[in-house]
């Protein structure tokens, strides 16, 4: 019996090895140095199955089973088809960006699988500190690797239009320049590891309202200035391993098959040397898409398997574009570690990760209003109001809604320090919960929580019961949530716009507290732009907390307590009204889910008569006038100014100097904290072309700097340089940058309303 098992083992064995020696000799196997000789030996087939990925296999539950990540790493987004003959293996792609994206468990496997979920991409923008975002890329990018995948999908660096686009929370800002420069410090710690990042979404993908064909008129010098200037930055600052293409149109063309986006801009003048992938079923012509440029499409469909095929057979295809895209995802997979054999330890150090969620959440969190009630003294027993002070919110929905295996609550963040949570006040809150059972079930499954996000109603307690809080806590704190993301752009009733329960929660609340002598603090668990301009002047502090990942209950008690000195800043404007924005008047109001069947299908195109504005189309009408650029141009009142965060301590900016140097603005300043508290700055330089006869922003941010931790009355002298090619304008009638001869006024502010130092040069 022994005997026949070992004589089957050996004959296994060899069969093994013969058979792997056999593989060895159909062709070169792939390695970084002979990408030129692997594709001389593979067939067309090969070559197209390679531009796609390996598929989709099961919609329903759709996350967890996507083609070959399902074996690989279950909830992965796509992993790219491999070749074993050469040697080419297969590389798994997964959604960030706030973190990475995969299923917590498996089956048949007790072990978890939980990512850490960092603090959303609009938060860490708030921080303006390019060394943190590095240090969350490094941190994500650990994970990755740990996991065994090999590019995470994101930063999202879109531009921040208009409040209201449902994705806003994954991006940055409304300013390129800081979403550039942050962008490409989260690239490079990201890649650090030796795993890549996807910057997406190429390019003005700014609403998520028919998403998939949506087809975005914007003028040239807009594209050049506002919606390519941040990713123009992070290519030269950071030269990602990949770009993903948008689902929209650009002027009429889908960006994922505009070669004049993906090859003559990105690569021809930015230098950009990876790969372009599509958003997930994006784009409707898989030749075109080739040829433009966008070298793997993401997830894959049988159908763009043929077509290129016969693209290819009708000389329709150049072998040349088939060729030069096959390069890309082999340089892609020949750089990537499942190059090295090395098995993933899936044991990130989700300890470490959450001591450094928890400290930069901290940072980007952004004071908006203190009248001396913070950080809390002689507090003890806090009343909390609002549900997402018992439930709160640590990141959006969608592709970047990590699986996290905790979210540390607003009432546990404050335990954790030793504040007692106020028993009537959460009784009341327990009731609320217990009375509505099923809105406080979180739906499963990424397709159910797109159709039914969730969103627990908030509750009002009757007047008797807030006074009856505050006679016996010390301080009450009202959260205000909002949960957005994919697939749903945000509305302004209800959203935009305070609800009347919400309303009535921060009037009532304040009348009672207020009455017996103590303070009302409102926390914002929100990611995306809400009116504050009619009740900011009710409670006595304001911090806007943001959706910090799943330390963020931990994160806000920091800021209360005063062991974090605030130091965010806005990375947009909190305008008076929704109808402020230049963009609301081309933007769809109506909110509304996406059907998810188009979201697969990529959604019928109309003909031109039927098509409706801001559903089918976009007209940009603004131009480059976004955010602050609107506001300043047409010297409009603002809630919050773009810039804007306040700090327990004060600064002042002595001593500035500007110099023109060969092909830099130089800028010193010295920045001294004349307050009682430790703290860090955010030194604004914004620039002011000076009579001019274009039509120019008043002025524009181009360049900042985070100052490290002083203390009462130290100073530090900041070197600040603006390149000077970055104060040229795009002239459209010539097609290319110019640099306007004259003066400019080089301003160093605190936001973009509050200049503290003016300089000036002459070029
Ligand atoms: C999203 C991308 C995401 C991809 C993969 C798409 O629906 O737009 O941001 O990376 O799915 O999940």
């Amino acid at each position: 019996m022994k005997k026949t098992f070992l004589v089957t083992c050996i004959g296994a064995l060899l069969l093994l090895v013969g058979c792997r020696k056999a593989v060895e000799e159909q062709g070169p196997q792939l390695t970084a140095d002979n990408i030129d000789e692997v594709i001389s030996a593979m067939t067309l087939d090969e070559k197209i199955l390679i531009l796609k990925g390996t598929g989709m296999k099961a919609m329903l539950g759709m996350g967890t089973a996507i083609g070959d990540t399902d074996k690989d790493v279950p909830g992965a987004a796509g992993t790219t088809y491999p070749v074993p003959r050469l040697g080419i293996p297969s590389i798994v792609l997964a959604d960030g960006p706030a973190g990475l994206r995969i299923n917590p468990t498996r089956k048949r496997d007790d072990k978890t699988y939980y990512c850490t979920a960092f603090p959303v991409g609009t938060l860490l923008a708030s921080s303006w500190d390019t060394g943190l975002l590095e240090d969350v890329g490094k941190a994500i990018g650990s994970e990755v690797f740990d996991y065994g995948v090999d590019v995470v999908l994101g930063p999202g660096v879109n531009i921040m239009r208009n409040p209201l686009c449902g994705r806003n929370y994954e991006y940055y800002s409304e300013d390129p320049l800081l979403t550039g420069l942050l962008g490409a410090a989260m690239v490079n710690g990201i890649e650090s590891n030796g795993v890549g990042a996807s910057v997406k979404h190429y390019v003005a993908n700014n609403q998520e309202t028919n998403r998939n064909i949506n087809n975005s008129i914007v003028n040239d010098r807009a594209m050049r200035e506002i919606y390519l200037k941040g990713f123009e930055i992070i290519v030269k600052n950071s030269q990602p391993w990949t770009i993903m293409s948008s689902y929209n149109k650009v002027n009429g063309n889908y960006t994922s098959e505009s070669r004049g986006l993906l090859t003559d801009i990105l690569r021809g003048e930015w230098g950009f040397d990876g790969l372009v992938m599509s958003d997930w079923f994006g784009g409707k012509n898989a030749p075109a898409m080739i040829h433009a440029g966008n070298d793997l499409l993401q997830p894959g469909l049988k159908k763009q398997y043929k077509a290129i095929k016969k693209a290819v057979e009708s000389g329709e295809l150049s072998m040349d574009d088939v060729n030069t895209s096959v390069h890309r995802v082999l340089e892609l997979v020949a750089g990537s570690h499942k190059m090295e054999d090395h098995s993933s330890s899936n044991n990130p150090d989700l300890k470490a990760n959450a001591e450094l969620t928890r400290q930069s959440a901290s940072e980007g969190m952004i004071l908006l209003k203190n009248d001396g009630t913070l950080p809390l003294q002689n507090v003890m027993n806090i009343a909390l109001f609002g549900v997402t002070s018992y439930d709160f919110i640590s990141g959006g929905t969608g592709a970047g809604d990590v699986n996290e295996a905790y979210t540390v609550s607003l009432d546990e963040g404050l335990r954790n320090v030793g504040f007692q949570i106020n028993d009537i006040a959460e009784e009341i809150f327990e009731k609320h919960r217990a009375e509505n059972k099923k809105a406080f079930r979180k739906p499963k499954g990424t397709l159910a929580a797109m159709r039914h996000p969730y969103d627990p109603p908030e509750y009002l307690p009757l007047p008797e019961q807030i006074e009856a809080c505050a006679a016996e806590a010390d301080l009450a704190v009202i959260t205000i949530g909002r949960n957005s993301g994919e697939t749903v752009d945000r509305i302004e009733k209800d959203d935009f716009l305070l609800s009347e329960i919400e309303q009535e929660l921060i009037s009532k609340v304040c009348e009672y507290f207020h009455a017996v002598g103590k303070k009302v603090v409102v926390v914002l668990n929100i990611a995306g732009v809400i009116e504050t301009d009619s009740w900011k002047d009710t409670p006595d502090a304001i911090l806007l907390a943001w959706q910090g990942g799943q330390e963020g209950g931990n994160s806000v008690a920091d800021i209360l307590t005063g062991k974090v000195n605030p130091s965010g800043r806005l990375p947009m404007t909190f305008p008076i009204k929704l109808a402020d924005h230049a963009s609301t008047a081309n933007f769809p109001l109506e909110g509304g889910s996406m059907r998810i069947l188009s979201m697969i299908s990529g959604g019928k195109e109309k003909p031109e008569e039927e098509q409706v504005r801001n559903i089918d189309y976009t007209v940009y009408e603004e131009g480059i006038y976004v955010g602050y650029r609107h506001f300043d141009k047409n010297n409009l009142e603002v809630s919050y100014p773009f810039g804007y965060g306040l700090s327990y301590t004060c600064f002042e900016y002595e001593d500035m100097r500007v110099e023109l140097a060969n092909d830099t603005v130089d800028i010193v300043v010295r920045v001294r904290n004349t307050g009682n508290n430790e703290g860090k700055e955010v030194v604004q330089i914004y620039v002011s072309k000076l009579e001019t006869e274009i039509d120019r922003p008043v002025q524009e941010l181009k360049a900042f700097a985070k100052t490290r931790l002083l203390g009462p009355g130290e100073s530090v002298e900041l070197i600040i340089k603006i390149p000077v090619s970055e104060l040229a304008y795009w002239d459209e009638e010539n097609d290319r940058w110019i640099i306007e001869k004259g003066n400019y006024s080089i301003n160093a502010s605190a936001s973009s309303r509050d200049i503290r130092l003016t300089g000036d040069i002459e070029l």
